[in-house]
């Protein structure tokens, strides 16, 4: 089955095809035959995705995009569009999209949810460039999904796609993850998306054994529950920025051993809670998703954890944590496989979509 896929649900513009064939567990396999990606500038001023701008820059490189991925392919079998969570403004973009599409071409459209995505994404094995094979593990699994919206784990007691077999045990109370590290990359007048700047920092700051000399807050890492907390960490360091005997500016000194310090609460934190949830949940796989995942850091100390009791991590290359199409065309073909199709007429952007 031949899938195109759509995503316009933050900041990058994505359009995929792929060829798939098999299901979870049995011979999956998929060709990937295009996969393009633009990620927009001009949200840096904002410290955030400033949703007009974003919602104007994928009305102009949808059709680019479009048009490099169709070249020399033939039109596909469906058509997968993320339809939520995210910025509606910009989710109606991608869905304006796919509803042309269906009507030129006469084909079926599924309505695909961005965090099954980064799931599903996260449970390819990419052999070659250009083709991808499913992992082999067990249900239930535990995911630990980790944006620049989200901080959730859930446990899945069957593969994804099919609906209803997803359950959040943990969430973020305040900001998400992704946030956090924006946040505290726009305080440190770094660039923006702030979390590769404050991993490019930290890495140096460990190569030069650069140590803070303050302690940041492990938010809830003692509390019984799989909840997490993170806008007290931000507030934590924009105290030590702020600092008049610092001179109010975060010198480069400071911004190193800040940029650690934090990455090190954040791992802290994360790992702890997911090897909690491991142990309760009785799992042995866990899927690391979203954009945080590519994070260099985060994905060792997990890893490590996780071998030490023999649980497999499954995370999929960094190029492939952050936002893309790939991963909604796969998840697509999921739910395309079972006949999951949306109407195209009444499809709607759902902001707060949930798995469960
Ligand atoms: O999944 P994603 O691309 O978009 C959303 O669905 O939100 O995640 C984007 C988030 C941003 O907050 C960005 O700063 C963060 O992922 N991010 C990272 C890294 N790369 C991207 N955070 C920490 N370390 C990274 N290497
Ligand atoms: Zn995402």
């Amino acid at each position: 089955m031949r899938i195109l896929g759509i995503e316009t649900s933050a900041d990058d513009t994505g359009i995929a095809l792929v060829d798939a064939e098999g299901n979870f567990g049995s011979a999956f396999e998929c060709t990937i035959l295009a996969n393009e990606r633009i990620s927009q500038s001009g949200h840096e001023a904002y410290g955030g995705i400033y949703p007009n701008l974003a919602k104007e820059e994928h009305k102009k490189n949808l059709p680019i995009a479009f048009e490099k991925v169709m070249q020399g392919n033939a039109k596909p079998d469906a058509i997968a569009v993320t339809v939520g969570p995210g910025l509606e403004p910009c989710l109606w973009t991608g869905i304006n999209f796919a509803q042309t599409l269906a009507a030129k071409w006469k084909k079926p459209v599924v309505a695909v949810n961005h965090m099954e995505g980064h799931i599903i994404m996260s449970m390819m094995e990419i052999v070659s460039p250009s083709l991808g094979q499913c992992a082999k593990f067990e249900f239930p699994a535990l995911a630990l999904l980790i944006s620049g919206g989200h901080t959730e784990l859930i446990l899945m007691k069957d593969p994804p796609a099919g609906g209803g077999h997803y359950e959040y045990i943990g969430r973020t109370r305040d900001d998400a993850v992704g946030e956090a590290f924006d946040k505290v990359a726009r305080l440190l007048e770094l660039g923006y998306p702030g979390g590769p700047e404050i991993s490019r920092l930290a890495k140096e700051a460990r190569e030069k054994n650069i140590v803070a000399d303050f302690e940041l807050p492990r938010p809830m890492l003692h509390e019984d529950n799989f909840d997490f907390s993170f806008a007290g960490l931000k507030t934590a360091v924009r105290r030590i920025v702020e600092n008049p005997q610092a001179g109010g500016k975060p010198n480069d000194e400071i911004k190193l051993q800040i940029a650690r310090e934090f990455e090190d609460a954040v791992a802290d934190v994360l790992v702890a809670k997911t090897m909690r949830a491991v142990d309760e949940c009785g799992v042995n796989t866990v899927v690391l998703g979203g954009g945080v995942s590519a994070n260099a850091h985060i994905r060792t100390l997990l890893n490590s954890k996780l071998s030490s009791i023999n649980c497999k991590l499954l995370v999929c290359p960094p190029e492939f944590s952050t936002d893309n199409a790939l991963m909604i065309a796969l998840a697509g073909y999921f739910h395309a496989l079972k006949k999951e199709f949306a109407d195209p007429v009444s499809l709607s952007a759902k902001g707060n979509l949930k798995l469960a």
